[in-house]
């Protein structure tokens, strides 16, 4: 290989070796590579938080102090773009600080007015979409700082940002992306804490707590996994639609958004996410027994408003699959189709958790569906076209 610069002048670049071990690219005796990808979350996960936080402390490159930004810009693409969209939710609500999301393709040509104060994030997998490199371009001419959240750290995102975060999920080979996405917003997570912590919005104890919530969804995650049987048994029903609806609220309106992105690639069903008080100002409009339902329900604050949302479905047919804790469950099954229980209630970083229903269903119901699952019609795994 030989490598121009623009003006066709050959230049040369130091070689480097990038150590793949042969794990990384098999598959592990799972029959699809997604499979692999879904199971391994506990454990990249694991990695992720032993790489940025040690005890009670969160330990970030320098150039990362919160109190000198006044507003974020996270861009990406796809699942990268749900990630920075649940973000959105854990810095405002956490930090008190400002936050636009915006998928690549849009901001780079809008012309955003960016404050010099604030601060671009750029998320990718890949760290090559065209996109998101394009928007990155963009900002750094306008912002302080300018951050990739990358899972390959050799790519043009990391080269290019001012501070490169590795998301550390391995490699991810489906084109379906599952563990990157959780790797994503657990550093994000991990961000969101920092900038409450510095703009003095939470004291140590209160960190101290947030991490051991973080500390302990690696295990929540390993009993998440033990779902798939039941989505499993759940694909023959989402198989034999055409249409299906996710609804959340909060940050897991973006997880339902996810969800509905996973279903259509995979098994190339029609699904839309939705936030649940949205439904009533046009999708309910799709409602009948045909059309399942899948509501994202924790039990928490917003458990009431979300439910109430899915008995307007229920009173018009609609089947409903209920994603939600003991209690929620408990509180709220009444006529619904099928409930899938998830672990723990009210913690701050559940969207992480129903990552995984979102990944199993969609997988499942593909893999009954008989599709190419780790390398659906159409799609690549790195977009690096506009
Ligand atoms: O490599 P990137 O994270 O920048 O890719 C962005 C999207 O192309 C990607 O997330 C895409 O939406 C996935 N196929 C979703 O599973």
């Amino acid at each position: 290989m030989q490598i121009y610069d623009e003006e066709c002048q050959q230049v040369g670049r130091a070689e480097r070796r990038i150590d793949v071990g042969a794990t990384a690219i098999d598959k592990g005796g799972y029959r699809h590579f997604m499979a692999k990808e879904i199971a391994q979350q506990p454990s990249v996960i694991a990695d992720v938080l032993n790489h940025y936080v040690k005890g009670d402390r969160i330990v970030l490159p320098d150039g990362l102090d919160f109190r000198e930004v006044d507003r974020l810009s996270l861009v990406g693409c796809g699942t990268a773009h749900y990630a920075g969209h649940v973000a959105k939710y854990w810095f405002e609500a956490l930090a008190g600080l400002p936050c636009d999301i915006d998928v690549a393709s849009e901001f780079r040509y809008r012309e955003p007015p960016l404050s010099p104060q604030s601060w671009f994030i750029a998320i990718s997998q890949s760290g090559e979409t065209a996109d998101t490199l394009a928007a990155l371009h963009y900002a750094r001419d306008h912002v302080s700082r300018t951050v990739g959240l990358v899972n390959v750290g050799t790519s043009a995102i990391a080269r290019d940002s001012d501070i490169a975060l590795p998301t550390l999920a391995g490699i991810e080979v489906s084109v379906a992306s599952s563990k990157a996405f959780t790797c994503q917003l657990t550093v994000l997570a991990i961000l969101a804490l920092k900038a409450a912590h510095d703009r003095g919005r939470i004291g140590d104890a209160e960190l101290a707590g947030h991490l051991a919530e973080l500390r302990a969804v690696p295990g929540l995650l390993q009993q998440t996994l033990d779902l798939s049987d039941h989505c499993r048994a759940l694909s023959e029903w989402l198989s034999q639609a055409q249409d299906v609806l996710y609804l959340g609220r909060g940050a897991l309106f973006p997880v339902a958004m996810e969800g509905a992105l996973k279903l259509k690639e995979l098994s190339y069903i029609h699904a839309e996410g939705y936030a649940s008080g949205e439904l009533k100002h046009g999708p309910i409009a799709l409602i009948d027994r045909d059309v399942p339902v899948i509501v994202l329900a924790p039990y928490d604050h917003l458990f009431e408003k979300t439910i109430s949302n899915m008995q307007e479905v229920m009173a018009r047919h609609g089947q409903i699959l209920l994603l939600s804790d003991h209690e929620g469950i408990a509180a709220a099954n009444d006529g619904v189709y099928a409930t899938l229980t998830m672990p723990g209630g009210g913690n701050l970083f559940q969207p992480i958790l129903y990552a995984i229903p979102m990944q199993y269903l969609a997988y499942h119901t593909a893999v009954a569906k008989g599709t190419d699952v780790d390398q659906p019609r159409n799609l690549a795994k790195s977009v690096t076209v506009e």
